[in-house]
């Protein structure tokens, strides 16, 4: 399973990729917003995309704002030409599918995005969408299930052969992943800290000051032992 990160954030992203799994990043407008607040002034959409691509080896998603066709094909062209690794990200609404296919047929690689149904899902491989991105922690927010959504979209694919790689996004803990490399999904997308959070056990924790304890303890009689 591919591991991108869910921010804008270079900070973020730079310490993620230092962890050494990180095999892409995805932005979105609301993730820019808090760029921008972050550094107190406006920060340029494109040139920070760009200083994402540099800093990352895979793809980053970059999100067209407008809703109709012409718009989103305009965008989309300006944003693939940023650098290699973007993959434009179209929402799923129906000027967004046509849109998907007239930037597939130019050859730029399109990340679907705000997927909620099994419905979307299917339209968007069939457009020739490379990522669906069901974004499973809104499913939950509104008290409906998130993971169900996933597995009927990674069933649905499967029994077609779709190429379109499933991105699990809106991850918000732990057995989000699970569940999803359970599943086999292609790739998981998540905020930085949940990233941490995956290596995270008390266990671990225990084991290893009972060990550094014992080591002391075992250096101290050799020494004693020396004396
Ligand atoms: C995915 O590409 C989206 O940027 C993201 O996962 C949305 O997550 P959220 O629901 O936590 O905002």
């Amino acid at each position: 399973m591919k591991f991108f990160v869910d921010t804008a954030d270079l900070d973020e992203i730079r310490e993620a990729n230092a962890m050494g799994v990180l095999d892409g990043v995805t932005t979105n407008p609301s993730l820019m917003k808090k760029v921008s607040e972050k550094a107190g002034r406006p920060v340029d959409f494109h040139e920070h995309i760009y200083a994402i691509c540099e800093l990352v080896d895979g793809d980053v998603s970059a999100e067209v704002t407008a809703t109709d066709f012409d718009g989103m094909m305009r965008e989309g062209r300006t944003l693939a030409a940023i650098h290699d690794n973007v993959v434009v990200k179209v929402p799923l609404i129906l000027e967004g599918i046509k849109a998907i296919k007239a930037l597939k047929a130019e050859g730029i690689r399109v990340n679907c995005t705000l997927c909620f149904s099994p419905t979307q899902a299917l339209i968007a491989a069939k457009a020739g969408a490379a990522y669906i991105s069901p974004f499973l922690g809104r499913v939950d927010d509104i008290a409906s299930d998130g993971l169900r959504l996933l597995e009927q979209i990674v069933t649905i694919y499967a029994n077609y052969g779709f190429e379109t790689e499933v991105l699990a996004a809106s991850l918000r803990h732990p057995m989000h992943i699970v569940e999803a490399a359970m599943m086999g999904v292609h790739v998981s997308t998540m905020p930085f800290d949940v990233i941490k959070k995956l290596l995270d056990h008390p266990l671990t924790d225990i084991g290893l000051e009972r060990f550094l304890a014992d080591w002391e303890k075992y250096q101290a009689s050799m020494q004693a032992e020396v004396a």
